[in-house]
């Protein structure tokens, strides 16, 4: 076979075959929301996170990505590998994991990092949300 093999098999599937594409009500506040961007390229990845407030356990979990076909790819594994874990646990995931499991070659690394800035970034905004409205609950005794 003399094909040239650019991508991994795995980006091609998650490529063709995106899990977890999708929007969460923002407002919503057991919904996390990160919206981050690529300066380098302008790709853009939006990812959300719906968590269980007792546990702190992401429930769900989806994406919507704007760009190149390794961040569609990374956001797509980023949703799965998020889903059913305590938040604790998912904040250390590294987008090297991601690259390692995509086999993302070295000019496609920011593409997996996208993926753990809007992991992040979507912690973040739920804690954030949460904190304000026990600020608010606490105002209103
Ligand atoms: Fe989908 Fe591993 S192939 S997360
Ligand atoms: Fe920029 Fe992939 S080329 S996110």
């Amino acid at each position: 076979r003399a094909s040239v093999r650019l991508y991994h098999e795995r980006v091609v599937d998650h490529y063709n075959n995106p899990r977890n594409v999708g929007s969460f009500d923002k407002n919503d506040p057991s919904i996390g929301t990160g919206l981050v961007g690529a300066p380098a390229c302008g790709d853009v990845m939006k990812l959300q996170i719906k968590v269980d407030d007792a546990s702190g356990k992401i429930v769900d979990a989806c994406f919507k990505t704007f760009g190149c076909g390794s961040a569609i790819a990374s956001s797509s594994v980023a949703t799965e590998w998020v889903k059913g874990k305590p938040m604790v646990e998912v904040l250390t995931i590294k987008n090297t994991e991601i690259a390692k499991h995509l086999s993302l070659p070295p000019v496609k690394l920011h593409c997996s990092m996208l993926a753990e800035d809007a992991i992040k970034a979507a912690i973040k905004d739920y804690e954030e949300k949460r904190t304000k409205a026990s600020g608010e609950g606490a105002n209103a005794c």
